[in-house]
């Protein structure tokens, strides 16, 4: 059963009963984490920088190829509406999507 841990949220760690899930909705059983179009791909709200595990992940999506080539998303971010585990992962909130009623560490 993969883990996924947000490290500048306190470390916290969730655990992921269902692999078919995607990473925004592993996130959301246990935090708040901003999604503005609803986890279609047409926004780039979700995403998570990858601290370990990038070799965890499903393949990268159209939509997130689509914003890597706009500079909307850093080679070590992925939308985490787009993207599958199959093992462990350490992510945090970038700076620009955290949510301001959460308390963020560094
Ligand atoms: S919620 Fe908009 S791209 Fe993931």
């Amino acid at each position: 059963m993969p883990t996924v841990n947000i490290a500048n949220l306190k470390s916290k760690s969730i655990h992921c009963d269902d692999k078919r899930e995607s990473l925004l909705n592993i996130l959301l059983t246990a935090t708040d984490w901003m999604h503005a179009c609803g986890g279609k791909g047409r926004c780039t709200s979700c995403k998570a920088r990858i601290i370990k595990g990038m070799e965890q992940l499903s393949p990268v999506s159209k939509p997130e190829e689509q914003y890597l080539k706009l500079n909307k998303l850093r080679k070590d971010e992925r939308l985490a509406c787009q993207t599958f585990l199959k093992g462990d992962l350490t992510v945090e909130v970038p700076k620009e999507t955290q949510l301001p009623h959460l308390n963020y560490t560094d």
